[in-house]
């Protein structure tokens, strides 16, 4: 069974709501397992032996909330050769700094020796570009992107450990 790990910081609840759609995403591939978690209550376990790892988080001052920094300042477990992609909530749609929020989060990941993946635009409709953004809540082509993005990190991780 491959194993996602999608960690999460929210404070209003549109990160989160992000976070429960790419769960929805792997789980249409199967031998899937996906599992939620908050940087705030962790399951040290399951991220320790998941194969794949989405981290998401809201936009503050264009950058990565200070929560989601934090955690992978100091995450104690090892993240290395996971499978990693990534996916921000902005308030703006027309560029809230969302995209840089990804690549700050894609820098640490990289750092923290894990590959990273979205799928881009080689997956098909909806394209990702350097993950799943959504401005507020996720509706529509929004909500479309989180369910794109676990199908693709999902697919990947079997591609690559199954
Ligand atoms: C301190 C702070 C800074 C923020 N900075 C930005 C920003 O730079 N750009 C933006 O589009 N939204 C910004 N926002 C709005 C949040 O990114 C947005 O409301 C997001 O959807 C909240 O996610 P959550 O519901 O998961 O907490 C900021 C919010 C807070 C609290």
């Amino acid at each position: 069974m491959i194993k996602v790990a999608i960690v999460y910081h929210s404070e209003t609840g549109n990160t989160r709501k992000m976070a429960e759609l790419i769960r929805e995403g792997c789980l249409k591939v199967q031998g899937v397992e996906a599992k939620v978690m908050s940087v705030d209550d962790l399951d040290r376990d399951f991220l320790k032996s998941a194969q794949a790892v989405l981290l998401g988080c809201p936009t503050y001052e264009g950058s990565p909330s200070w929560q989601m920094k934090k955690f992978l300042d100091t995450v104690d477990v090892d993240l290395s050769g996971k499978l990693g992609g990534v996916f921000v909530s902005q308030n703006w749609p027309g560029g809230g700094g969302a995209d840089f929020a990804e690549m700050v989060l894609i820098a640490g990941m990289l750092v923290r020796g894990m590959l990273i993946y979205s799928g881009g635009i080689t997956r098909g409709y909806p394209y990702l570009h350097f993950g799943a953004v959504s401005a507020r809540s996720p509706e529509g082509l929004y909500a479309e992107r989180c369910l794109k993005l676990g199908e693709n990190v999902a697919s990947k991780a079997k591609e690559l450990f199954g």
